[in-house]
C-alpha cells in the first residue's frame, strides 16, 4: 500500500532499532508541521515542510497528532467465559491469589478453537479502535496439549483475519492442570507440549509464571532453556505476586522480557540492566488488585528498558486500553510522557523481538501509525479512558475507520 499522510501538526516518535534505556527512553523526535510517505505498506520518508509529489492515496490529519502505532507486549486476549464475580469479591476486599485460572481454564477447555476466535476477534478490534497495531497474545487457559494448540491455531486465524500484528507465546506454564502431578505436568510441558507447538511454528515466544504458587525458579529455568533449544523467544511472567528471583532468572537465560515485576528485588533490577532484558509493566493489573505498582523509576535509573503493556486478561485485569495503561504509568508509574510513549512503541516492540520493524517513524519500519486526535502526544494519556485514536493506519492501509478518511 502507498500513502501519503499531511497535515501532521505534531509527529512524536521514538528512534531506532533497538530498546532505549535510561535517559534515551525519554529522548523523542518531535517535528511540526510533517508529513509520512508509504510505499508498499513501509515507511519511505519522514520530513516536514511540504510534501513530495504523490499520485495515490492521502491521509489529511488536518494538524493533528501522529505517533507509531502503538504495541500491546502482554495480553491473555484469547479465552472462553469471564470472571465477573470475581471482580465483584475483589472489590469486597478478597485477594487474588491466582487460583481463578482454573475458572476460565474450565472455559475455555469448553470452547472449539472458532468459538475462541469469535470471542477474541471484538476484543483485538476494540484494542485496534485505542491506536493498537500490534499485539501479543499468550496461552495458557488450556494446559493440556490439545487444549493449548487450540487458542494458538486460534490467534493464528485472528492474525490472518484482523488487520493487527500478532504475536504468538505459548504459556503452558501459566498454572498446574489439577488432573495431573505437577512433575508429571512440567515432563510434559519439556517433552510433549513444547515439541508440538515448535513443530507446527505455533508461537514466536515461551513464558513462565514463575511466582509464589505457581512455577520455582528451577521448573521455570528447565522449561526455558528447552524453549530456547526449540528456538523460542523467552518471557518470565516475574515476580508479580512476590519476589521469587523470577526477575534474575529471566536476566540469567537472556530472556528477551521480564513482565509485571510488581515484587522484583534490586538485585532482581541490576540483573534485568545487565542482561538488556526488557522490563514490560503491566499498571492496570496493580491498579485493579489494588497491589503496589513496579518500580518503574529504579528500572529507568538502573537502565533497564522499559515497556508497557495490558496484561489483558478475565482475571487480574479486565483492561484492556493500552492509553488507559499509559495514564497510569503518567500518574503512579511516574514516567514522564515521553517515556511512556517510548514504553508503549518501540520498547514493547523490542518485547517482542520486533524493534527493527515497529514501534517508530522512520524511513524502512512498517508503516503503522495513528492520528490522534488532540495537538500532542501528552494528551493521550491525559484524556483519560477517552478514546482519540481518529485514524490507525496498518501497513500503508487507513484500516480504522473502516471505511477510511
Ligand atoms: O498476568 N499472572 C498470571 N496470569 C495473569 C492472570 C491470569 C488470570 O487471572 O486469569 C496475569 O496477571
Ligand atoms: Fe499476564
Amino acid at each position: 500500500m502507498d500513502l501519503l499522510v499531511v497535515g501532521i501538526g505534531e509527529l512524536a516518535t521514538p528512534l531506532g532499532g533497538r530498546p532505549l534505556g535510561g535517559r534515551a527512553q525519554g529522548r523523542l523526535l518531535i517535528l511540526r508541521e510533517a508529513y509520512v510517505l508509504v510505499r508498499e505498506g513501509r515507511i519511505a520518508a519522514v520530513g516536514t515542510g511540504s510534501p513530495p509529489r504523490f499520485e495515490g492515496p492521502v491521509l489529511h490529519c488536518e494538524g493533528r497528532c501522529v505517533t507509531p502505532g502503538l504495541v500491546d507486549p502482554h495480553t491473555h486476549a484469547v479465552f472462553a467465559g469471564n470472571r465477573v464475580q470475581e471482580f465483584l469479591a475483589r472489590a469486597r476486599g478478597e485477594r487474588y491469589t491466582g487460583g481463578g485460572i482454573l475458572t476460565t481454564v474450565r472455559a475455555t477447555r469448553a470452547a472449539s478453537e472458532e468459538e475462541l476466535v469469535q470471542l477474541a476477534a471484538p476484543r483485538l478490534g476494540r484494542m485496534l479502535a485505542q491506536g493498537v497495531t500490534t499485539v501479543e497474545v499468550k496461552s495458557g487457559y488450556g494446559l493440556t496439549l490439545a487444549d493449548e494448540l487450540k487458542m494458538l491455531r486460534a490467534v493464528r486465524r485472528l492474525a490472518e483475519a484482523l488487520p493487527l500484528t500478532l504475536v504468538p507465546t505459548f504459556m503452558g506454564a501459566h498454572a498446574f492442570p489439577p488432573e495431573v502431578p505437577r512433575e508429571e505436568y512440567v515432563r510434559l510441558l519439556v517433552e510433549e507440549m513444547l515439541p508440538a507447538v515448535a513443530a507446527e511454528g505455533l508461537a514466536r515466544f515461551c513464558d513462565v509464571f514463575c511466582d509464589r504458587g505457581f512455577y520455582t525458579v528451577e521448573e521455570a529455568r528447565r522449561i526455558l532453556e528447552a524453549a530456547r533449544r526449540l528456538g523460542l523467544g523467552l518471557k518470565v511472567h516475574a515476580d508479580e505476586l512476590a519476589p521469587v528471583g523470577a526477575a534474575e532468572l529471566a536476566a540469567e537465560l537472556r530472556a528477551t522480557s521480564a513482565e509485571h515485576l510488581l515484587h522484583v528485588s534490586p538485585e532482581g533490577i541490576r540483573a534485568l540492566a545487565e542482561a538488556g532484558t526488557v522490563a514490560v509493566l503491566l499498571p492496570g493489573t496493580a491498579f485493579l488488585l489494588e497491589e503496589p505498582y513496579p518500580p518503574a523509576r529504579p528500572l529507568i535509573e538502573a537502565g533497564v528498558p522499559v515497556a508497557l503493556g495490558t496484561d489483558f486478561n478475565p482475571g487480574s485485569c479486565p483492561l484492556a486500553s493500552l492509553p488507559f495503561a499509559m495514564s497510569l504509568a503518567i500518574l503512579k508509574l511516574k514516567m514522564s510522557p515521553e517515556e511512556v510513549l517510548t514504553a508503549a512503541t518501540l520498547n514493547a516492540a523490542a518485547a517482542l523481538g520486533l524493534a527493527q520493524e515497529v514501534g517508530s517513524l522512520e524511513a524502512g519500519k512498517k508503516a503503522d501509525l495513528v492520528v490522534w486526535d488532540a495537538a500532542t502526544f501528552a494528551e493521550i494519556p491525559y484524556w483519560m479512558g477517552q478514546n482519540l485514536a481518529w485514524a490507525v493506519v496498518k501497513e500503508g492501509r487507513v484500516v480504522l475507520p473502516a471505511g477510511g478518511r
